[in-house]
């Protein structure tokens, strides 16, 4: 089992939106023989899309919803990817993955540099301490100098970085990468080419006659390099591992050129998975016989054409086998994993075996949430807790059609499990409210709702609100009032949608000892 666990690499990728993480994505499976032919920009445009946006509303909207999961095998590695949202509203979905990934691959617009985006999920990832690596992407375009961007990369995310491969120039004038890690240049070629690489002698410079010896650019090179020698950092891969410096790579995703040999180097370093921590501060390790694991994302109708929901398990330790029982530790219940998936974007296929590192997905009838552990086993387990976002904006929402009240609570239901979107309910008139951290939650769910469940909603906007959980011993009804709405959650839990700042620091006043609490 150790020697399967050791060829597991699980990782995310994580970009600002239009950085490049699709169209990467894209060669990747390319090189695991996943997908025949990347389906880039023209194939986006014609109708046929990128496998891993396979959302109808992905499709229309030309964004990535939902995490999907990719899993090939590439030279004697198996390789899972977590594809993530980049849209900053589905950052909730977005940090769940990260926790069920070992290491990270950040994708930077060369010509951009460091985005809003990028910056907050590299912290979830430094939270977490795992590995980063970086793709600088789009050199085919012109875009920022190489130095500037790894300053950035210090400067702004305060990580070390280490050029694993330098540009020999930008845009048009692409001749190629400095390939340090592999003491070679790789020459720029159309993206159908066959790839091209010279060698490099002892001191560095190219060992054999060729005409880029007599371009500035490449003398150019040759100085920056020599200046990274004396003044950058050193490799250090124990530092690599623990995600306080960060390998850099340089390429164009979408004329393939740099992305395999990212890829290659980026497995030499790419964390196996290891161990997983618990609430009581222990942690399990990836080859401890015993099954253990945890839901991180839970999806309903992932296929039109099979009205299911599928729980998303991130195997920490031990071995999987369809049929076994395991115990689900919130309820102290057995449950049987008889029904297995594993995925490959829209296309599925049954799973009979896996282990620590793989992603599998069980069809669910109800029985898990998300941030459920799972386990074989005398002793009862708990994954640390998955992070979770105080919701900001509401929506009252009801059923267009009154007669249809059982498809609306069906879908609501579901998706509210899947945490889409967070759901309240009024105390006073017993209207439903839902919450969510961005606008676009409340416009995929309308979508969904439409088209999952034939249930046409109608969403009244009530604006931004601060969410504050109350002790249910303490709460008097009278202390709710216009300007703070109390509501249930789901778990029938009471908390208050304050107006603003002004009206909770009224409620405090008026109300010392009452204990306000952001989350829960
Ligand atoms: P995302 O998943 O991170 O959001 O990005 P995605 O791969 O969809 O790429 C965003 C756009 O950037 C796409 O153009 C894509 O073709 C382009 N792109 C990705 N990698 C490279 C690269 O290496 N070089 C160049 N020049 N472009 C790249 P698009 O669909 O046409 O979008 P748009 O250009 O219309 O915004």
């Amino acid at each position: 089992m150790a020697k399967e666990v050791n060829k597991r690499r699980t990782f995310a990728i994580i970009s600002h939106p239009d950085a490049g993480k699709t169209t990467i994505t894209e060669q990747l499976l390319l090189f695991g023989g996943v997908v025949r032919k990347a389906g880039t920009v023209k194939a986006k445009k014609s109708g046929s899309f990128a496998k891993s946006d396979w959302m109808e509303i992905e499709k229309k909207r030309g964004i990535s919803v939902t995490s999907s999961v990719m899993q090939f095998n590439y030279q004697g590695k198996r390789i899972n990817i977590l594809d993530t949202p980049g849209h900053e509203d589905f950052s909730e979905d977005t940090y769940r993955t990260l926790m069920a990934v070992d290491s990270a691959v950040m994708v930077i617009d060369s010509a951009k540099g460091i985005e809003p985006q990028t910056k907050k999920l590299f912290q979830v990832c430094r939270m977490r301490g795992i590995p980063i690596f970086t793709f600088m992407n789009k050199l085919d375009r012109d875009g920022r100098s190489p130095l500037d961007l790894i300053n950035e990369l210090e400067e702004v995310l305060k990580i070390d970085a280490y050029a694993m491969n330098w540009p020999i120039g930008m845009g048009k004038g692409l001749k190629g990468i400095y390939d340090l890690y592999n003491q070679r240049i790789e020459l720029y070629r159309k993206e159908d080419h066959e790839e091209t690489f010279l060698k490099l002698d002892q001191t560095g410079k190219l060992a054999e006659d060729h005409p880029l010896k007599e371009e500035s650019i490449y003398r150019q090179v040759l100085e920056e390099i020599e200046l990274l020698k004396l003044a950058g950092n050193q490799l250090d891969p124990q530092r690599v591992a623990a995600g306080e410096m960060t390998p850099v790579f340089f390429g164009s995703a979408l004329t393939n050129f740099g992305v395999k040999t990212f890829l290659d180097a980026y497995l030499q370093f790419a964390p196996a998975p290891g161990s997983h921590q618990l609430v009581d501060g222990q942690s399990i390790s990836a080859v401890n016989p015993e099954f253990s694991g945890f839901i991180f994302k839970i999806q309903a109708n992932m296929n039109p054409n099979h009205r299911d929901r599928i729980a998303f398990v991130r195997i920490c330790s031990g071995k999987f086998e369809r049929g076994m029982d395991v115990y689900l530790k919130r309820t102290g219940k057995k449950i049987r994993l008889a029904n297995s998936t594993q995925f490959m974007a829209d296309t599925r296929e049954t799973v009979e075996k896996a282990v620590a590192g793989d992603i599998i997905g069980l069809y669910d009838t109800g029985n898990f949430q998300i941030g459920d552990t799972i386990y074989t086993g005398k002793q009862a387990l708990q994954f640390e807790k998955l992070p979770q976002f105080t919701p900001e904006l509401f929506v009252k929402v009801s059923a267009k059609n009154v007669m249809k009240q059982k498809s609306f609570h069906k879908g609501i239901k579901q998706l509210v499990q899947e945490g889409a979107v967070q759901l309240y309910q009024s105390y006073s008139t017993g209207d439903y409210i839902l919450g969510a951290v961005g606008q676009l939650q409340f416009e995929v769910f309308q979508f969904r709702m439409k088209n999952e469940y034939h249930s046409d909603v109608i969403m009244t906007s009530m604006g931004h609100k601060i969410a504050r959980w109350i002790n249910p011993e303490q709460l008097d009804e009278k202390m709710s009032s216009s300007r703070n709405l109390l509501v249930k959650d789901r778990q029938g839990l009471p908390l208050f949608l304050f107006e603003n700042e002004f009206s909770e620091r009224w409620f405090k006043d008026k109300y010392p000892h009452v204990a306000l609490t952001a989350k829960l």
